[in-house]
């Protein structure tokens, strides 16, 4: 998906051009991956645009960088303030932002503490996350053969670039075998996630995705698709999945903020039930759309509004 360039991304509290927004190749973060970061999107609403899970997404993004020890200069009302201001300057009605923390220029060597910390947040318009059809039809997804981060290796509750390497092992097997997306199992051979997914399925009526301790990142998506699993009074549970439970279960969906609801119509040319998208996740994917679209009222609070009249859109 090439990239739709805006005009100003935050960095240190101020607005730059989109071209000036640069960093020396001898950062720290060059080397090491040493970068923490955040993927949010806005949703254009009949209200006007609003960010959803906006201080969620901010609350994960200050826990990964504590985990590695990055103390972020601003406070979470900053970065949330700033975010807004960064979608209006930008005049976008929806669009993707990704907030991200780095170490930057300073010293040489795998030591960060001497690197100074940077922070930058850049918006732009973002489509469907794995291809036009995908929310209504489906993809077609592989089991990978890369396993997902052992614990204590790198830490998977962390959304750290390090962690991305792995991924583009997972997408691009995925890709060079001609599927969508990748599933990877846990070091103990149970599901984990997609690349860049959190995974559930369905079996007997049941609500079912994989456990923090398989490895997974603790997706804001995930979470909300829980609350309206309770809302709509369908059963949900955690629960640690073997491989094969994949290929056997009524339905199977990701979630992420960049893929949404995305059902999976095969696993390794398995069909998932009929291969076409499933009841449960079509209700979910109504209840999702209507709340981040504004439809319906905003019953958990999810939205922040952004505060751009519609007719600003740039787009
Ligand atoms: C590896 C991984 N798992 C899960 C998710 C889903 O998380 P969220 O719903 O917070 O976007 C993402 C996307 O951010 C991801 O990159």
């Amino acid at each position: 998906m090439s990239i739709k360039k805006t005009e100003r991304i935050w960095h240190n509290g101020k607005f730059i051009n989109w071209d000036d927004a640069q960093v020396h190749v001898i950062s720290h973060v060059i080397s090491y991956a040493s970068a923490v970061f955040e993927g949010i999107r806005c949703y254009q609403t009949k209200q006007g645009p609003a960010i959803f899970r906006l201080r969620d997404h901010l609350q994960r993004l200050f826990n990964s960088a504590r985990i590695y020890r990055m103390e972020i200069p601003y406070t979470l009302d900053e970065l949330s303030a700033a975010s807004l201001e960064l979608v209006r300057v930008n005049k976008m009605n929806a669009c993707y932002v990704k907030p991200i923390v780095l170490r930057g220029y300073g010293e040489v060597g795998v030591n960060p503490f001497p690197c100074p910390i940077e922070v930058y947040m850049a918006c732009w318009e973002w489509g469907s996350y794995l291809g036009a059809e995908a929310l209504e039809k489906g993809v077609d997804v592989c089991v990978s053969s890369w396993t997902r981060m052992a614990p204590n290796t790198l830490p998977a509750m962390s959304k750290s670039a390090a962690n991305y390497m792995n991924s583009q092992l997972i997408r691009m097997e995925a890709i060079v075998n001609g599927y969508a997306e990748g599933i990877a199992l846990d070091v103990n051979g149970y599901v984990s996630e997609g690349s860049g997914e959190n995974i559930f399925l369905v079996q007997d009526g049941a609500v079912i995705t994989t456990p923090l301790t398989s490895s997974v990142l603790p997706g804001i998506t995930r979470r909300s698709i829980v609350s309206l699993c309770e809302d709509l009074s369908i059963p949900v549970r955690e629960q640690v999945i073997p491989r094969e439970m994949l290929y056997i279960a009524d339905e199977v969906f990701f979630t992420g903020t960049a893929a949404e609801i995305t059902p999976l119509r095969s696993i390794d040319r398995i069909l998932v039930g009929s291969g076409a998208r499933g009841p449960l996740t079509k209700k979910l994917q109504d209840e999702f759309f209507a709340l981040t679209g504004g439809s319906k009222p905003d019953r958990h609070n999810w939205l922040t509004p952004v505060g751009v009249p519609i007719a600003a859109s740039s787009r």
